[in-house]
């Protein structure tokens, strides 16, 4: 499982490379079973939920190699479309499987990636719609069994800009006959890049990047090849760690123009940030403003991927914070932790409230999820002394090396895997 060992207190300075993007890379995978042929992709993440996604498709008949950072999926034959509980229980995105399988095969049966620590995350945004394109779904206890004997195009409004549901609508529409209305679709440049990595294939996909988008079914999809982008919440991450630690720091492959939220809300606290096309420059020295008030939201507001780590920045700031989450109502884990290093927060319902304080120290923490295991770090950089963190395995779900990126940036940071004594 492997833990984090790191001495804090010092400031962030150097430059890394941003990976490619975790939300991007998944949905593309899954959309390759609506090719029947070979999809390349290039600057995937080495990453656990892709190699956990990867045997997923396979379990299906994908045949799928992985050199370095491309992936090849050749979903010319897809055998099964009964997808293992053990792989999708491995990770929530499987149900972005739902919309393909539909697409190519007509039916699917996979057992209900449940509830995560950060929120019960039920799928009945995804079921309306697909219900709405002639899906049928039968309930059998924890299995989602949907089938239909063909898709059809129809006239959606989602509830709530769901990214999953906006992202299976999507799949499912693509290979459906007629054409479909997406309103109240989420915008987040996820599914930018799915819509464009679609039409590449030779989707009819029309308001890419708006909240409406329509959507005309076509009979076959064509073999394609595309670069994922790089992470907005990796390259996020490295930001505020080196806001927390008052440091200066260079991104390189980073998506900028994905990131507006973070970097105004940066430089209101007191950061410089310069920004170019794939490139960030922060100097945080100053960076120690409190943030009287933030509530995450959905594209382009502020990312509730990125909330637990700035708890962790804003428990060093000066003054008063108040920090809300608006989209997943549990995602508050890292306030106790945060609390036994030294800093001052309390929940009041969707709120924390964060008095800052001049340090925090270090202290034995646990990942219990991907992003507040991030938090978990960031705190432990800005901290004194040593913090180590167990649970790294939450991290490695989105982080291909984060103690390599950070050493990049003059860390003293290192990881130590469990040995098995026999
Ligand atoms: C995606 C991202 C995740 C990010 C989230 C919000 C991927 C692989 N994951 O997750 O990193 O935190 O967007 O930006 O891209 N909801 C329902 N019913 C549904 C679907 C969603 O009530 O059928 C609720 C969820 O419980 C949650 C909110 O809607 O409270 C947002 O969920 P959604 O946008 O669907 O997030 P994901 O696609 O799961």
């Amino acid at each position: 499982m492997g833990s984090l060992h790191i001495n804090g207190g010092k400031p962030l300075v150097g430059e890394v490379s941003i990976q490619g993007s975790k939300n991007g890379a998944l949905p593309l995978l899954t959309a390759t079973v609506l090719i029947q042929g070979k999809t390349v992709l290039h600057n995937c993440p080495g990453i656990t939920d892709i190699n956990a996604m990867a045997e997923l498709l396979k379990s299906i008949g994908c045949i799928v190699t992985m050199d370095k950072n491309t992936i090849t999926i050749d979903a010319t034959h897809i055998c099964d479309t009964h997808c293992p509980q053990k792989q999708v229980q491995a990770m929530r995105s499987s149900i972005m499987l739902l919309g393909p399988l539909l697409g190519r095969c007509k039916s699917v049966r996979m057992s209900r990636p449940g509830g995560c620590v950060i929120g019960a995350r039920p799928t009945d945004i995804h079921e309306m719609a697909l219900r709405q394109m002639n899906v049928r779904f039968e309930e059998e206890e924890d299995t989602i069994f949907a089938y239909t004997d063909s898709l059809i195009g129809a006239d959606i409004l989602l509830p709530f800009p769901s990214v999953g549901a906006t992202e299976n609508v999507i799949m499912a529409a693509v290979l459906a006959q007629g054409s479909t209305r997406l309103r109240n679709a989420a915008r987040e440049p996820e599914i930018v890049l799915l819509c464009e990595f679609l039409r590449k294939a030779g989707a009819r996909i029309r308001g890419i990047g708006g909240s409406e988008l329509e959507i005309e079914g076509v009979k076959k999809l064509r073999e394609v090849t595309m670069t994922v982008m790089p992470d907005r919440i990796v390259a996020g991450t490295y930001l505020l760690a080196a806001a927390a630690t008052r440091g200066q720091v260079l991104l390189k492959h980073a998506p900028p123009h994905q990131m507006h939220s973070l970097i105004h809300l940066l430089r209101t606290m007191g950061a410089e940030v310069f920004a170019d096309d794939d490139m960030i420059y922060i100097d945080a020295e100053e960076a120690t403003g409190a943030v009287s008030y933030i509530k995450t939201g959905v594209y382009p507001g502020f990312p509730t991927d990125l909330q637990s780590m700035l708890l962790s920045v804003l428990a060093v700031a000066y003054g008063e914070s108040v920090v809300e989450e608006a989209i997943f109502e549990d995602r508050f884990k890292v306030v106790e932790p945060l609390q036994r290093m030294g800093a001052q927060l309390s929940t009041e319902g969707r709120k924390v409230r964060i008095s800052g304080v001049a340090k925090l120290r270090g202290a034995q923490l646990r990942a219990c999820e991907l992003r507040g295991g991030a938090a978990l770090v960031i705190a432990a950089l800005a901290a004194d002394g040593e913090s180590v963190i167990e649970g790294c395995h939450f991290i490695d779900r989105g982080y291909e090396n984060i103690a390599r990126d950070l050493r990049c940036l003059g860390a003293d940071i290192s990881r130590r895997d469990d040995v098995r004594i026999r």
